[in-house]
């Protein structure tokens, strides 16, 4: 079984917010920093595909991990524009982030196709995190619920999972989500909701996989001031970061604010 209870876990995902030589420059000076990080810290970047291998490269001497935006499920094949979980994997990509939320609303990714990528990341040695979460009208519904357990189940329900790999799910309000970098451009979610949110969340992955301990992130409009909330929650183990992540001093920030 996966133990993590004094791991922090941050996760920057630059979305196509950076371009290429300004991805590689920030991965330098992150890599540089990050002599200074407590061993407690498990901090991960989520490049563009094309920045991918620079960046790789950056942090390569580092214990910061790298994981790709998106996989596509076939290994190989006439699939124009995609990229596979194997050919990540054969960069030294650690982890993909599958499900998240501009995936599946500007992109209709499925939630089969969320199954599917899944799949393929546990097949190519990655470690997907998956990324759940409602929609303002969906909430304003009441279906919160309904709705996470749905996108759950399509991921992970009658999964073959391998007991050392962990299971890492994000819960990211889509309402919660940064519109751009700008200061203000997003709602983040309150951290007593999201803890609510997260303690079903894990007791609903440990119905489904006994043997396997989640770790749970929290995402959307995650920033300097309020990062260390979210992470003293009792089930929140760290977060996703978006807009506030494409700049080395709030990262850095984030990271001193959480304690790790
Ligand atoms: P945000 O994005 O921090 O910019 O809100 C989070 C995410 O979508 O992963």
């Amino acid at each position: 079984m996966t133990t993590h209870k004094n791991t922090k876990y941050i996760f920057a995902n630059w979305k196509m917010y950076v371009d290429f030589s300004e991805s590689v420059m920030l991965a330098k000076q992150l890599a540089k920093k990050s002599k200074q990080f407590s061993a407690n810290l498990s901090l991960a970047v989520f490049p563009s595909a094309l920045s991918f291998t620079a960046v790789r490269e950056e942090f390569a001497k580092t214990k910061v991990a790298v994981g790709a935006q998106n996989t596509h499920w076939v290994a190989r094949g006439g699939l124009t524009g995609e990229i596979s979980s194997e050919m990540f994997a054969g960069v030294g990509a650690t982890y993909t982030l599958v499900g998240h939320s501009e995936r599946r609303h500007m992109f209709h990714e499925t939630d089969h196709e969320v199954r599917q990528k899944v799949e393929a990341a546990l097949a190519s040695h990655l470690t997907p995190v998956v990324c759940v979460g409602e929609t303002a009208a969906e909430r304003a519904a009441e279906k919160t619920e309904e709705i996470i357990e749905v996108q759950l189940r399509a991921a992970f329900d009658g999964i073959a999972w391998q007991k050392d790999k962990p299971i890492i799910v994000t819960y990211e309000p889509v309402w919660a989500i940064s519109k751009g970098t700008e200061p203000g451009s997003g709602t983040p979610c309150d951290p007593d909701d999201a803890e609510m949110m997260h303690k079903r969340i894990d007791r609903f992955i440990r119905g489904l996989h006994s043997d396997v301990e989640p770790i749970l992130l929290y995402g959307g409009s995650v920033r300097p001031h309020n990062a260390q909330f979210y992470v003293a929650q009792p089930h929140i183990n760290g977060v996703l970061i978006g807009a506030a992540s494409t700049k080395l001093d709030s990262l850095l920030e984030i990271i001193a604010n959480v304690g790790a």
